[in-house]
């Protein structure tokens, strides 16, 4: 039998499983702003905060701030489009150019200094043949 003691930390861990699927019901519609600054605080800050210093509550949301894993362009991108155990996956909801936006974004402020972008056409590279695509046709 399993006591209620025991169930207590899966409670939480399904509070903590909210987050990604709130956002999904919240983004489900097409995301229409376009800058990655837009994006950045209309979307990722609510997890990763407005600093992207990142929290540790229900879950744990990593910071972007000094974040030497953006590197590579192509990193953030695959995490944006496919999403990441609690991150949702955001490839059906941006374009191959908000997607751009928003890694060049982030890749350039919060301490970071990767100067080189990515292109709408790179992130449509990643895509692959199976993953959702965005509900626009513009790139
Ligand atoms: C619902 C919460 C949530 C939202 C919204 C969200 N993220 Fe995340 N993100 C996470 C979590 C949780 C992880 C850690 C995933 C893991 O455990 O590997 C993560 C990981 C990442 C990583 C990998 C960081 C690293 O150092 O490995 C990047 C990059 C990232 N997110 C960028 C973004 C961007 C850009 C947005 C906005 C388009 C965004 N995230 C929106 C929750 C979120």
């Amino acid at each position: 039998m399993t006591s209620f003691k025991r169930l207590a930390p899966l409670c939480l861990a399904a509070l903590c499983l909210a987050g990604p699927v709130l956002a999904q019901e919240m983004y489900m519609g097409r995301f229409q702003e376009q800058t990655g600054e837009e994006i950045f605080h209309g979307v990722c800050q609510g997890c990763h905060m407005p600093n992207a210093q990142g929290a540790v509550g229900a879950g744990a949301y990593p910071a972007l701030a000094h974040d030497e894993r953006l590197m590579a362009p192509e990193y953030p991108a695959l995490v944006i489009l496919q999403g990441r155990k609690a991150m949702p996956s955001f490839g059906g909801l941006f374009s191959d150019t908000q997607i751009a936006n928003v890694v060049n974004y982030v890749r350039t402020h919060f301490g970071n200094d990767y100067k080189t972008p990515i292109t709408a056409e790179q992130v449509a590279a990643l895509r692959g043949p199976t993953a959702p695509q965005a509900a626009q046709g513009e790139h």
